[in-house]
């Protein structure tokens, strides 16, 4: 079979620069990057590929070598909302002009090791690395913050999700080795060291893909809004809910429906939980770091509401392996996957016993990942 490089010279005509972008997890800190929040993701090594050669015209002729499937679109006329992969491309590429930024035309090839669906972002990757591309072949030095911003505004007004910036913002800025700390208030990042030889990072595929997915996570946004609004009475200056302590919420609970009490106070723990997370981090505390992955599985489970009966299958599974730290959701829940942290000389028993023990609970299998903290967007050599 052909690989992607020689298919891409069989349909263009000439060969193709080779440019990737990973995945990612989040190893806590969930469901708070709208919130102007504190997150601690990492991009991992399941990564997407985009072959890519300029056009003289303003057309982007691309090939889904995966789906088997082609398109052409054009950047003066970009479709909204047709419900396909086209609508991340034409996003990114549309926001990216918004930003100043112009592009010229180009033949794409696009295949990916990312499962989609699952939670690991593989949309984020597809945007990323498809504007990284783009942005290179029409000669402009990358800014990763407009490249991950543009992401993020192809799936607010293309695809018709509001996410946050994180997985954006990963996935441009990833390194290997590290987990990436992000205050989305402020933009400021930092790279904290993750030794996987000490403690080792299980992702584990509940194999579920919620269809509401998305309409919770949109619905989720609007609870946090509606909740600030209410806190705002109370608290004028407020002006997220990042800015919001434990105290002013016991003080503001009584104004608060249950679920929106609820939802503030999933916000407002998780981001003392990122805090106490990246500090364990830092002394290669693992216990204190899974402590805190569990916790923040209980709140996203029970506050939040944006688990499911397989995802709390699985982190239950993961919790009776010794040797398991912690184990919670990760990404938006709703199915997708979970992370893990293990004991390296527990990882055999894990990645035995956790898929046995999920099939016999739920009659589903669990696909499982070691993953390794890898590079951001970049061109291959
Ligand atoms: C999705 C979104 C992110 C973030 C997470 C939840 O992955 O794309 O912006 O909100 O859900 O933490």
């Amino acid at each position: 079979m052909a690989t992607p490089a020689e298919t891409f010279r069989q349909q263009f005509g000439v060969g193709g620069r080779c440019f990737s972008a990973p995945g990612r997890v989040n190893l806590i800190g969930e469901h708070v990057d709208y919130n102007a929040g504190i997150v601690l993701p990492m991009a991992i090594g399941l990564r997407l590929w985009v072959w890519a050669s300029p056009r003289s015209d303003r057309q982007l002729h691309v090939i889904a070598h995966d789906l088997g499937e082609t398109d052409v679109l054009d950047l003066d006329a970009p479709g909204r909302r047709t419900g396909t992969w086209r609508d991340y491309l034409a996003g990114t590429a549309f926001h990216l002009e918004a930003a100043g930024f112009r592009l010229t035309g180009a033949n794409l090839l696009i295949t990916s090791d990312i499962p989609t669906g699952a939670g690991l972002s593989s949309s984020a990757a597809l945007e990323v690395a498809v504007g990284f591309a783009l942005l290179t072949l029409a000669g402009h030095t990358v800014d990763r913050l407009a490249l991950a911003r543009a992401g993020q505004a192809a799936e607010h007004d293309f695809v018709g999700t509001r996410c946050g910036l994180m997985d954006q913002f990963v996935v441009a800025h990833g390194r290997a080795g590290h987990a990436v700390w992000l205050d989305c208030r402020s933009l400021a990042f930092d790279f904290i060291p993750l030794d996987t030889n000490q403690c080792a990072v299980v992702v584990a595929d509940s194999g579920v893909k919620h269809q509401l997915a998305a309409s919770e996570y949109n619905t989720r946004r609007q609870e946090c809004e509606a909740a600030l609004s209410v806190l705002q009475r109370l608290f004028p200056d407020r002006t997220t809910l990042r800015d919001v302590t434990e105290a002013e919420l016991a003080q503001a609970a009584g104004m608060l429906s249950d679920s929106l009490l609820q939802r503030v106070r999933h916000v407002v723990t998780e981001i003392g939980r990122v805090t106490a997370f990246a500090q364990a981090l830092r002394a290669s505390d693992w216990t204190q770091s899974g402590a805190l992955l569990t916790a923040s599985h209980r709140s996203l489970s029970e506050d939040y509401a944006v688990s499911c009966p397989e995802l709390d299958a699985l982190v239950a599974a993961a919790r009776e392996i010794p040797g398991c730290y912690g184990a919670r959701l990760t990404g938006g829940g709703f199915g997708g996957c979970t992370v893990n942290l293990v004991a390296p000389e527990a990882l055999d028993a894990f990645l035995r016993e956790v898929p046995r023990a999920y099939a016999q609970h739920t009659g589903g299998t669990a696909r499982m990942w070691v993953v390794q903290p890898a590079a951001g967007v970049g061109e291959m050599d």
